[in-house]
């Protein structure tokens, strides 16, 4: 029952009526018997300063950012953590005594989906540039990869590169028709891109994908991309979104509880709400 006591945390953004965020959420608030709710919030770009003033004021526990607020939302806080500095992007904020605290779990996410596959990640191929690429390209190569940024427009890749190798890190990056040459070898992939989302298209010609290859997509509807049915098919491992998705969600609902996060209860409450969508 929600109370006086409740504690409220939000997803914020523009728009955010199809995020499977509350789903996931309130099912593991529930199954561990916590006293939160998590609702969205459809916030305007120049609604967000309030927003966020807003949520303090009201005593929120924290919340969620998403699209188009990840990058202006880092100027509003009290703190970033280093893989969010490093994006110029936060999707996860707690707020601990009025005092706003944001991070990027996107990478860590992603990182800990393709770790629970057992990936071996020593050459991992990075398909992306965008927000959700520069993240897990960051965290792949803060990890240790030596990783391989490919991307549509080849400057974003390489830009991308240099920043990760002037963290310390190691980096290449090419165009997607560097795909052939740099899969032949490769350990893992990721497709980082928009492609699957909107038509049963693959960003990786089936016959590029080799056993011993893990396949992660970031694409979570639908559940099992192109690429990822490629790839099962080629006897791949596959890692579809929703693992990317389940395990971001692991964290910050750890970050704002406390409490371990109850994995299998958010793995279902995910797959449900994604199969009463079809
Ligand atoms: P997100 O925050 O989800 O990563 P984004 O920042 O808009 O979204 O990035 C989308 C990514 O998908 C980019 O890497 C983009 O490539 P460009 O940098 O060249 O735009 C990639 N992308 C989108 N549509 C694509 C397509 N049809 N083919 C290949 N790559 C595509």
């Amino acid at each position: 029952m929600i109370t006086s006591k409740t504690k409220v945390i939000a997803l914020i953004g523009d728009p955010v009526q199809h995020s499977l965020s509350p789903v996931m959420r309130n099912a593991a608030f529930e199954a561990l018997g916590l006293d939160y709710v998590y609702v969205s919030l459809q916030v305007r770009k120049e609604g967000l300063k309030a927003a966020v003033e807003g949520m303090k004021a009201l005593g929120f526990r924290g919340f969620n950012v998403t699209m188009p607020h990840k990058k202006a939302v880092c100027a509003l806080l009290d703190e970033i953590d280093e893989s969010a500095e490093f994006c110029e992007a936060v999707n996860t904020v707690v707020i601990d005594e009025g005092r706003l605290t944001g991070s990027n779990t996107d990478g860590p996410g992603a990182l800990d989906a393709l770790k629970e596959a057992r990936a071996d990640l020593s050459k991992p191929v990075l398909l992306g540039a965008g927000g959700a690429g520069r993240a897990i390209a960051y965290a792949l190569a803060k990890d240790g990869s030596d990783v391989v940024i490919l991307n549509r427009s080849v400057d974003k890749a390489e830009a991308l590169a240099k920043k990760i190798r002037d963290a310390g890190f190691r980096a290449k990056a090419g165009g997607l028709g560097g795909l052939e040459k740099h899969l032949k070898n490769a350990t893992a992939l990721c497709n980082a891109t928009s492609v699957g989302f909107e038509k049963d298209e693959s960003p990786v010609a089936a016959a590029l994908l080799h056993e011993g290859l893990t396949v992660m997509d970031i694409v979570v509807e639908p559940r099992f991309t192109r690429l990822i049915r490629d790839a099962k098919a080629a006897g791949c491992t596959v890692v579809p979104g929703e693992k990317m998705l389940l395990h971001q969600g692991k964290k910050s609902f750890e970050a704002w509880t406390g409490e371990k996060a109850p994995l299998d209860v958010m793995r279902k409450a995910v797959e449900s709400a994604i199969e009463a969508k079809r």
